[in-house]
């Protein structure tokens, strides 16, 4: 781990040019535009396929794959660690690193919000026990003391300063971590009131936020920690911590919907359940369980809004897709959750409907087929279509062409004919422009990590779209924006040691043939294509909400905004 100020680091790498760097070692000589070549110094060669771009601040060999910003070639031709690369860097521009106290001022930052948000975790569990209001609605749920304590479930009183009142001390630190609002006036006041409480916990153990659900009626039903320095939906699972303590290997994980199923299942011995937090799986929270387990098995409620969950979260997955992972799509009774289903038929039922439950690939083809008519011809292009449409997405693999060979079953063609015609795809989306994600998608985010001050010409903020791959857009945006002299070598420096860095590494040098004057129309382009599908993704979520006939006021608003400004 560095201990290097990261902008310091950025400093020397705006210094540095990467051409006089290499020159003075490697002697280059200029060929086209901003590029330089020389023989690769990391392999033996005898046509010069070396290439150092000037303007991105960034070298790349297409002969061995060799790449890298400044520090990366001190790093391979000088054979220097990161810091004394560094250092030499910095040397050249008459610095001197500096010690990073901000960094590990940060560290104890963290732990000390933890902290406190342990010890209000603390106290909300000494609460429950004086509430036996509480105490009987846990009971009426069937949830033991045992659990009710490996989970740390606690009450947090009613009144609007408890928390407030005994963490004084610490205000601006329950601001932080979320535990108090801001009143108009300036005041502030607790978010969780007379409510059962929920910690949330980080992979480590350590909590991180709350989940605080009401005791009888009321809305919202249950109400969470906002996003925080600690606390980050998108990336955290409720129950893993707790998945991982109760198992030394955690042969599978079945995502559920709510904290009371997670906690449920538990005590009916299935350990091995995690929740969202309020939200959609993303393609974070699969690639963090692919490091844990190579099974996972979604679990959806039978109804419509179970169905639609479930081609969600099939779109989240398949971008995401590797060999050696299992998935499934369970679907419960309609009426039932794990929660209230585990209850009543306990844990080897509950698991026999895992097993039984749909592969990735009977789903997949399940869910197209439903939408197609298999005994005519053009029923079957028409599944064809879809499904290869769809099955593109998918990382080359084992996987993917198990599943090719699997459509072409299915549609009764010949693998051979149904492979040209993919590739014929490939080539002709080529030439005509694709305005489809994700290849929209990868050609925004080439076009940023090579031209990072395009982020300064956009000055809306990015929509937020659930798609894998949006995600590393946005880290990248952000990144761009944070410096106006942001260079591609710059930005790849912010992914060292990232899984993210070599696909970004590659996405840097990838020749896209769009001239230098269209770029920031494409790329602009490519932005407000993103913001139409998000309102849209917004819409559909909202209309499948809708028709369970629970929007409210707000949400019918928001859905007529956004339906008449998107011209539905
Ligand atoms: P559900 O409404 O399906 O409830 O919410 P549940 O989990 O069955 O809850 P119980 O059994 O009535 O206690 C599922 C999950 O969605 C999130 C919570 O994480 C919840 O566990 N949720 C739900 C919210 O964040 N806010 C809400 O108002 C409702
Ligand atoms: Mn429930």
């Amino acid at each position: 781990m560095t201990t290097i100020p990261r902008d310091f680091i950025d400093l020397v790498l705006t210094k540095t040019d990467i051409v006089d760097l290499i020159d003075a070692r490697v002697p280059l000589r200029k060929k086209t535009g901003s590029n330089f070549f020389a023989c690769c110094p990391f392999h033996q060669e005898k046509s010069a396929s070396f290439s150092v771009s000037q303007t991105k601040q960034f070298y790349y060999c297409f002969g061995c794959g060799a790449h890298g910003n400044a520090i990366d070639f001190l790093i391979q031709f000088d054979r220097l660690s990161f810091p004394e690369s560094i250092e030499t860097l910095a040397k050249q521009i008459g610095m001197e690193v500096p010690r990073d106290t901000n960094s590990s001022e940060k560290k104890i930052n963290h732990a000390a919000l933890n902290d406190l948000l342990k010890k209000i975790s603390d106290d909300y569990q000494m609460q429950l026990r004086e509430q036996p209001r509480a105490i009987q609605y846990l009971k009426n749920r069937g949830l033991t003391g045992v659990m009710a304590k490996k989970f740390e479930i606690g009450y947090a009183p009613a009144g609007w300063d408890h928390v407030l009142q005994k963490f004084s001390a610490e205000k601006k630190q329950l601001f932080e971590v979320g535990m108090l609002i801001k009143k108009d006036d300036g005041g502030a006041y607790d978010r969780f009131r007379d409510r059962i409480m929920f910690p949330i916990h980080d992979r480590r153990g350590k909590i991180i936020g709350f989940g605080g659900r009401i005791i009888d009626q009321g809305e919202p039903k249950y109400l969470n920690s906002p996003e925080t320095i600690l606390f980050q939906k998108g990336h955290e699972l409720y129950g893993l911590h707790h998945a991982m303590q109760a198992n030394r290997e955690l042969k599978r994980v079945l995502i559920v919907e709510g904290y009371m199923d997670v906690i449920s299942l538990f005590q009916n011995e299935i350990t091995y359940a995690v929740a969202t937090l309020g939200t959609a799986t993303t393609a974070n929270h699969l690639n963090r369980l692919f490091r844990y387990t190579s099974e996972i098995i979604f679990c959806f409620d039978g109804d419509n809004a179970g169905r639609t969950a479930a081609s969600r979260a099939l779109h989240v997955v398949l971008p995401v897709m590797r060999d050696g992972i299992q998935i499934r799509f369970m679907f419960l009774p309609d009426g039932e959750d794990p929660d209230t289903l585990v209850r009543k038929e306990g844990k080897n039922a509950f698991e026999e409907r895992m097993q039984k439950s749909a592969t990735l690939s009977q789903f997949f083809f399940q869910s197209i087929a439903t939408q197609t008519d298999l005994n005519t011809t053009d029923g079957r292009a028409r599944f064809v279509k879809l499904c290869t449409e769809q099955l593109k997405q998918l990382p080359e693999t084992f996987f993917k062409q198990l599943m090719f060979d699997e459509l072409a079953k299915k549609a009764r063609m010949d693998v051979q004919q149904l492979q040209q015609s993919r590739t014929t795809k490939t080539i002709s989306s080529k030439t005509t422009s694709n305005k489809k994600p994700p290849s929209l998608l990868r050609l925004a985010i080439t076009l940023l990590i090579q031209n990072p001050a395009l982020a300064l010409s956009y000055e809306d903020t990015l929509p937020s779209l659930e798609s894998p791959g949006f995600q590393l857009l946005t880290q990248c945006f952000a990144i761009a924006k944070t410096n106006p002299q942001m260079n591609t070598g710059m930005m790849l420096e912010f992914f060292r040691d990232q899984p993210e860095g070599k696909l970004l590494a590659q996405l840097a040098q990838v020749e896209h043939m769009i001239p230098e004057h269209g770029i920031q129309t494409e790329f602009l382009g490519a932005l407000n294509h993103f913001k139409k599908l998000s309102q849209q993704q917004i819409i559909g979520q909202l209309l499948a909400k809708a028709a369970m006939g629970d929007l409210s006021k707000e949400e019918k608003y928001a859905l007529q905004e956004l339906v008449s400004a998107t011209k539905l």
